[in-house]
């Protein structure tokens, strides 16, 4: 699907680990089934339920004030329990370069992800495929309880992923503070904070992503393959880039916590 080396590269090392996340969901669902303390919140949902309902901005903030609050220290059980540490890590930073980090995330923005592959409105890959059967068997508790753990780690520092190269456009720093007028390209800076530490509600924290990943999800937001974003302004701004200051923004971010 993508005809370049740096996917391509991902997607062999991926394809490699499905046979390892099939596993540990096999292991959850089973340890689940013989009564683990959880409830498992639809354990017996395993048709391909079609995407639910776009968020508009009030339905999400009413769903993200619907859910309990979150405690750290339970979501640390979480995420070892459910074995989400076997691929995003003991403290949410992914042991090898196929997966997202989640350290430092914002509660809101994990939370939605976690509400959007549950009703596949996040559904762009395997991957996404993957989160889904292992979001449907979350309760509400344990998505608030994850999220907050999540969000009181450090921030990741990606030392393992090779950084794509910058190609044609404008550089990563200008997009990030000023943005291109001529484009109406809001500054990224403007909703994931200066540092890339997440802004208002959802926008997420960005600073020590896997470029990897950064670069694969901007071009599902581009090609239309992940539309989950309430007000759309992602998918918007990622239309607007080109495939050379993708390059330069996941390098960009990836190195950003360690930036003078
Ligand atoms: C087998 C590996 C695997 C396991 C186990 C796993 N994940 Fe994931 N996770 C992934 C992959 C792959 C993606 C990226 C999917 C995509 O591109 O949509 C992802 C994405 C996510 C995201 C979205 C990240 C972002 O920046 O948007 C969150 C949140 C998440 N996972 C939480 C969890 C939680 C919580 C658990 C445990 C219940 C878990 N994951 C278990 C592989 C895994
Ligand atoms: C108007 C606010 C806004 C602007 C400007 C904006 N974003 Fe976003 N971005 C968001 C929101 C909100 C989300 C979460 C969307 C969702 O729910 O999937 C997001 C998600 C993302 C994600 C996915 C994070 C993940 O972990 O999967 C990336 C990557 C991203 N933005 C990069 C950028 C870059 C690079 C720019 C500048 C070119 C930018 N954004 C500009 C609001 C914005």
């Amino acid at each position: 699907m993508y005809p370049d080396p740096y996917l391509q590269e991902l997607k062999a090392a991926t394809d490699g680990w499905f046979a390892r996340g099939l596993t540990a969901i096999a292991i959850t669902a089973t340890g689940l089934l013989m009564g683990f303390s959880a409830t498992p919140a639809h354990a017996t949902d395993h048709t391909a339920a079609p995407a639910a309902k776009a968020w508009t901005p009030a339905s999400l903030r009413g769903a993200l004030a619907a859910l309990p609050t979150g405690d750290a220290e339970r979501g640390r059980v979480v995420n070892q329990q459910l074995f989400c540490a076997s691929c995003h890590g003991d403290k949410g930073v992914a042991p090898t370069q196929n997966w997202p980090h989640l350290a430092g995330q914002k509660a809101a923005y994990t939370a939605k992800m976690l509400l959007d592959y549950q009703s596949h409105l996040r559904s762009e890959n395997k991957g996404a495929a993957l989160m889904h059967d292992l979001a449907v068997m979350m309760t509400p508790q344990q998505i608030a309880d994850v999220s907050a753990f999540y969000a009181v780690q450090p921030a990741p520092r990606d030392d393992g992923t090779p950084r794509p190269t910058a190609g044609q456009g404008l550089s990563a720093e200008q997009l990030v503070r000023k943005g291109d007028p001529a484009r109406l390209l809001t500054p990224c800076a403007s909703c994931h904070g200066v540092k890339g530490q997440g802004g208002k509600l959802e926008a997420s924290a960005l600073a020590g992503q896997n470029p990897l990943y950064f670069t694969r999800t901007l071009l599902h937001y581009q090609s239309g393959l992940r539309a989950n974003d309430a007000a759309k302004g992602m998918s918007h701004f990622a239309k607007k880039l080109t495939r050379g200051e993708i390059d330069a923004l996941a390098a960009y971010y990836a190195d950003l916590p360690v930036k003078p």
